[in-house]
């Protein structure tokens, strides 16, 4: 079982999703104690878009997705922060969630933002959006469910997009299913910096 060790305070670690094992997939309705849409935040930094997603809409449950130790922890305390029992944060690898830990079309909502480009040539296997992860994630999605991509990488949104756009079991949108969205972290620094960034929304089938 994973744990802080007592290390950090109760009421924050409260907000992690701990497993038993990494075998049993997750149980949203014991998890988040109601039946409401699921979105997932893959890599999800230092939380401050799931935080303000979650905050603007209490409708839905968030569950945050990060590898980083100390970026997980600042993500479970924006949580308490900003009043979020609808956010919860997970410290694990966003591919091993998604094929082994996730139900199958139990997903409304995947958001994959600003994900580590891997820029050189040789590290780009590295990159989570490829066609095999794809063939995941409309796994999990629900039929009307969302997949929504952005990256400040030119060259990663056109070959990542154009996974997505190949795969049959998904309908790429034109507008946010979700109205105007908060900028994520990653994303005013690239903004402040003069950087284009690429964003793409998919309907599941
Ligand atoms: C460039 S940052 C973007 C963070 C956030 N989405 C934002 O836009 O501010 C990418 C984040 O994904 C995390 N990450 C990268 N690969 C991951 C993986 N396979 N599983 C989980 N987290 C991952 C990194 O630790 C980092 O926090």
């Amino acid at each position: 079982m994973n744990t802080f060790q007592g290390a950090v305070p109760s009421l924050y670690e409260a907000r992690f999703l701990y497993l038993e094992n990494l075998f049993d997939r997750i149980e949203w309705e014991v998890l988040f104690q109601n039946n409401h849409p699921v979105h997932i935040d893959l890599g999800a930094g230092d939380g401050g878009y799931t935080a303000a997603m979650a905050q603007k809409h209490s409708e839905f449950n968030f569950l945050a997705v990060e590898r980083l130790k100390g970026r997980a922890i600042k993500i479970a305390k924006k949580s308490i922060r900003f009043n979020c029992p609808n956010l919860r944060v997970i410290r694990l690898e966003s591919a091993y969630l998604i094929r082994w830990l996730v139900k199958p079309s139990s997903v409304d909502a995947l958001h994959l933002l600003f994900p580590d480009p891997w820029p050189k040539r040789k590290q780009q296997k590295f990159r989570l959006l490829q066609p095999e992860f794809v063939v995941d994630l409309a796994k999990v999605i629900k039929p009307d469910g969302y997949f929504h991509f952005a990256t400040d990488h030119e060259e990663y949104f056109e070959i990542g997009s154009s996974a997505v756009d190949q795969n049959p079991d998904f309908q790429r949108i034109v507008d946010s299913p979700w109205g105007e969205l908060p900028p994520t972290d990653f994303e005013k620094q690239w903004v402040a910096q003069g950087k284009k960034i690429g964003r793409a929304f998919w309907k599941r089938k």
